[in-house]
Parts: C-alpha cells; structure tokens; sequence
C-alpha cells in the first residue's frame, strides 16, 4: 500500500479480517497524516471531507500536537504513569506511549481500537522502553466492560492508581443511541481519583456550513460523522474538574505558541481531574 493521492497505485490487498471497499474513519485520517495504510474507497471518502472542509488535513495534525500536548503535561506535570488510550488510530510516530515514555520512562500504556488495520499494525504500538509496558486491545469503545475486564488491561495498568483515559477524536465516531455518555461513564467510575480524562471532539460551532457538508458526505458513503457542540462536550467531563483552560479550541489548549486563529481546526479539546 503506497499512495499519496485518491488513485489505486497497484494491487492493494487488504490485511484478513478489513474490507477495503467501506472506508472507515482509521484509515481516512491515516490518509490525512500521509499515511501508507487506506484504500481507495477511504481515500474517495477522505478527498469526499476534504472537499467540504478545506483544511481538513491541518485539522488532523492539529490534533495529533494536542495528544503530544496533552501526554507531556499529564506525565510531566501532573505525574501521571498509565494511560488507557481509545481509538487509538493506526500508528503514527510518536505514538502515545513514546511521548510519555521520553518524559517518564516507567510509564504504562494500554492502547484500544476495534478496527483489523490498527490491530494488524499493533505490534508498533507494542515497542516500549523495557521500563514502562504498552499492550493493545482490540476491542469497541461500546463495550466498556470488557476493556476493563482484559486481563491485558489489568495485567499492565493498576486500576488503584491515576490512570489518563484519552479519547482523542473517537467518541463523533459514537451516535446518540450508542449512548457515548454513558459508555465514558462505565470508564470514569472504574478509575480512582487523581486519574484524567482527555477529549478531543469535532464540531460545528466554529463553521457550521463547512461541518455540515462534512457530515452530508460522510453520510452519503456511510461513515458515522457525529459533531458535537461546546456544552455536549463539556457534558462528557461531568463531574470530574476541567484543568485549564477548560474545553476550548484544540489548538488553543497549552499551545506552544499562540495560534494565529485557534478556530482554525474544528475541535473541542479538554482534559479534566477527578476528584
Ligand atoms: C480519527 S481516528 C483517531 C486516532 C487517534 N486517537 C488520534 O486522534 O490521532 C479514530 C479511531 O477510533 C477508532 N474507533 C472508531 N470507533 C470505535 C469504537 N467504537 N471502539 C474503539 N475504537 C473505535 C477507529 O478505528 C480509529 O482508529
């Protein structure tokens, strides 16, 4: 698999178990970042968005530099040493782990995603520092249960311990009735205090034409686009204390330098505390 743009370059054979011809949201945004591991049905799907938002492939770099942002304060600054990452995505260096692990060596990884090409290139995401641990579940964020029944979860993160659950761009990929609130709920009462809990969500808010149009397409080639406004998002981390600045413009969370227009890419981000 090699491409670069919406064409076939070769023979594209697909790893067991991942039916090329549906796109499917781990392989668009791998196209977007420029990566090697889409098809052509997720690269029309992809070219598809990019043509109702425009800076689209900007709006994925964006939020992978929150994920970087983010691991280096919770394990820089707030001392964190395990994560529970869902929809991790095909692997992208640095990774999760390799971020947090560059900071604190010791620290603990456990990486979730229900799609075949992320379980298929996992091991990448298995290479960590002999003394912390990374491990990958393939498994459905609608299932919260069972993540936290894995013996590869409690065989690799200490449930009595602050652990950072992210979902960095995973719970649009969650309509309504597959109840995300209360899936995040199930996970949010399993973690003791001290632990985090990371967001990154796309919305309309910012430009609601450009996100409707998005939605349109990923609707017409059976994608599940579901943006949600600043008060829904901010309604995932009920309970728990936002840590400053609060939900706000991906790219104007901690940024390294100011953004020029942090309105720029479409998303919501936020981390809070539980107390
Ligand atoms: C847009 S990618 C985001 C990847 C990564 N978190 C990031 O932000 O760079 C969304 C990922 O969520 C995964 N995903 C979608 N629905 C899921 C579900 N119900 N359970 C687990 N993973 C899911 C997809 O397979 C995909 O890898």
């Amino acid at each position: 698999m090699s491409h670069t743009g919406t064409e076939t370059v070769g023979e594209e054979i697909p790893p067991s178990g991942v039916d090329a011809s549906i796109p499917h949201s781990a392989r668009v945004y791998d196209w977007w970042l420029g990566g090697k591991d889409n098809f052509a049905a997720d690269r029309a799907m992809g070219a598809a968005l990019i043509q109702a938002i425009p800076t689209l492939r900007t709006m994925a770099k964006e939020n992978r530099s929150f994920v970087h942002r983010v691991a280096r304060y919770l394990v820089g600054e707030a001392g964190v040493r395990q994560f529970l990452d869902i929809g991790t995505g095909i692997p992208t260096r640095p990774n999760l782990h390799e971020v947090a692990q560059a900071v604190a060596p010791e620290t603990r990884v456990v990486y979730v995603d229900n799609d075949p090409i992320v379980l298929a290139h996992a091991r990448a995401l298995m290479i960590s520092t002999e003394q912390g641990r990374s491990e990958y579940i393939h498994a459905d964020l609608r299932e919260p249960e069972k993540i936290l029944a894995d013996p590869r979860l409690t065989g690799t993160l200490d449930l009595d311990r602050p652990v950072a659950l992210t979902l960095i761009a995973v719970l649009m990929l969650l309509r309504d009735s597959d109840d995300p609130a209360g899936r995040l709920r199930t996970l949010m009462e399993a973690l003791p205090s001290g632990s985090y809990l990371a967001i990154t969500h796309p919305t309309g808010d910012f430009n609601p034409a450009e996100m409707d149009a998005a939605v349109a397409a990923a609707t017409q080639g059976h994608m599940t686009l579901v943006p949600r406004t600043r008060a829904e998002v901010e309604r995932f981390f009920d309970g728990w204390e936002l840590v400053d600045p609060g939900v706000v413009p991906v790219m104007a969370w901690r940024p390294e330098s100011e953004p020029e227009d942090p309105h720029a890419a479409y998303y919501w981000a936020g981390l809070a505390r539980k107390p």
